[in-house]
């Protein structure tokens, strides 16, 4: 990313050290989608966030993402909505899920449905959801993708899929500390406290996904944006589930 001369000065040294999660970290760009918005990590690299995007239409790559989609649907960190929005325009059953209860009101306002909630407490519909998506880094959430993954696995039916979008090749796994910072076009820098995040690439994901019980079947991009679609694997056929094992149990190994 590059930044301008000006507006590389005044922001803030990337983050060190852990503090608290905070479900407000993205209130800056939730609150105005002008001005120009980063993701300071704890790493030393700074990801400029597409903030205009979150706020406006769907764009052609939610068109692409929406295509995949073929029942209800979770878009968890809706943001603004634009995915849920599009999701319903096309005739799906789609909720948002947002910590910020200022998302879930602009997606309403969208006319969208929305719910204001951490997508790691009790959901609707858990173990229902035809697709969860993850968009626009939100595989972020947390710090900890493998956990995420874990409870997106949870909402969805057993046939159902997790869209992610991802880094491109080369990024690998990172987990650390992350804060926003945000400039106004008037010159005013606002800074998030720090939260744990992650970023993950489109190489990566596969291990992730392993270890989060499920495969990665597809990787595709949409322009210069790349995604993966996940799905928990399906057992042999003729497999009996090791609880249903004579003298077998869940926890017999
Ligand atoms: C990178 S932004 C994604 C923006 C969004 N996909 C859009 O199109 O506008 C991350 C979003 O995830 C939300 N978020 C962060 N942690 C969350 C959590 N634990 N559960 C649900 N949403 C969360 C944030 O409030 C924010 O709206």
């Amino acid at each position: 990313m590059t930044l301008g001369a000006r507006a590389a000065g005044e922001l803030p040294a990337p983050v060190a050290g852990g503090v608290a999660t905070r479900p407000d970290g993205f209130a800056a760009a939730l609150d105005r989608a002008r001005g120009r918005h980063w993701l300071l990590h704890s790493d030393g690299r700074r990801s400029s966030l597409p903030v205009g995007r979150w706020h406006g239409p769907p764009e052609p790559a939610s068109a692409v993402v929406v295509a995949r989609c073929a029942g209800p649907t979770l878009d968890v960190g809706c943001g603004p909505g634009r995915l849920t929005l599009a999701l319903t325009r096309a005739g799906h059953t789609a909720v948002g899920v947002d910590v910020s209860a200022q998302a879930v009101r602009l997606t309403r306002r969208r006319g969208a449905v929305a719910i204001h909630r951490d997508v790691f407490a009790r959901l609707p519909g858990e173990g229902h959801w035809a697709h969860v998506l993850l968009m626009d880094g939100n595989i972020g959430i947390g710090g900890d993708p493998v956990a995420l993954l874990g409870r997106c696995r949870e909402l969805i039916r057993p046939e159902g899929t997790v869209i992610v979008e991802l880094e491109p090749p080369g990024a690998g796994l990172w987990r650390g500390r992350s804060r926003l910072a945000s400039l106004s076009a008037d010159g005013e820098l606002r800074r998030s406290g720090t939260f744990s995040w992650a970023r993950l690439d489109a190489v990566a994901v596969h291990d992730v996904a392993a270890a989060a019980g499920m495969v990665v079947p597809e990787v595709f991009r949409a322009g210069r944006r790349w995604f993966g679609e996940l799905a928990v694997p399906v057992p042999p056929e003729g497999a009996v589930p090791r609880a249903c094992r004579r003298g077998g149990s869940a926890r017999s190994g």
